[in-house]
């Protein structure tokens, strides 16, 4: 049976605790926000299906601790993200700083081609702002990484950064995906041409493209 999507990724958002990690999730998948900061224990997921360039692709987000305390267990994770959304709280200066902390984590603990993006979210904080826009920009541009400025609060931007590293991941892909979408057309046909050929070649093409039949996928389900 065909599944509703063509791909799977894992995308897990990082940063110090309090930067808005779980409201930037819960309003991206549920349209929701929460104003009070219960801090996330561990690590904690959502699923959305979304439409990047043609492609469905389903993400599997990651919600994690930026608790101290919860660093070694989260740390474990690393490696399964082939997208990381690294967040900090343009309304706290020292998030802005611990942005180069997360990053030497992701060297050491997460995959060496894992997309990474900056964001800074409470952009709807404008009163109590202690990172300009210019510093953000700035960073971002000497890593060579895509910057977002965005607000889980009034959603500005949020949709459009998730579908940034998103966007980021499946171009890494695109050719394994073109190619699994290429095999499971050539299988369709034969299987619907009704012209008598060898049936043995037909199985063989149905059974190389039974894990097919589910999408491609980066990652398993939890
Ligand atoms: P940990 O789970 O401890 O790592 O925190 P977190 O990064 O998940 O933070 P959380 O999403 O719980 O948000 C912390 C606080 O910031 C909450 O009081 C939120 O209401 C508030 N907050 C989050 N995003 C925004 C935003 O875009 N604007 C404003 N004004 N407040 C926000």
């Amino acid at each position: 049976m065909d599944r509703d999507y063509d791909a799977l990724f894992r995308i897990m958002i990082l940063g110090d605790t309090g930067v808005g990690k779980t409201c930037l999730l819960q309003r991206f998948c549920d349209n929701e926000f929460r104003y009070s900061h219960v801090c996330t224990i561990g690590i904690d997921f959502k699923m959305k299906t979304m439409v990047v360039n043609g492609v469905r692709v389903r993400i599997q987000i990651w919600d994690t601790a930026g608790q101290e305390r919860y660093r070694s267990i989260t740390r474990q994770y690393f490696k399964k993200a082939q997208g990381i959304i690294l967040a900090y709280d343009i309304t706290d200066e020292t998030s802005f700083t611990n942005v180069r902390t997360w990053l030497a984590d992701i060297k050491e603990f997460g995959d060496e081609d894992v997309s990474v993006i900056l964001v800074a979210n409470k952009n709807d904080r404008e009163d109590g702002r202690e990172v300009t826009s210019k510093s953000g920009n700035e960073l971002a541009d000497e890593l060579s990484i895509p910057f977002h400025e965005v607000s889980a609060y009034t959603s500005e931007n949020v949709a459009e950064m998730f579908g940034s590293v998103t966007s980021l991941v499946l171009q890494r892909f695109e050719g394994v995906i073109a190619a699994t979408a290429a095999q499971k057309k050539r299988t369709h046909s034969s299987d619907t041409d009704d012209t008598g050929d060898d049936e043995e070649t037909v199985e063989n093409l149905k059974s190389e493209n039974a894990d097919d039949q589910q999408g491609y996928s980066c990652c398993s389900i939890l």
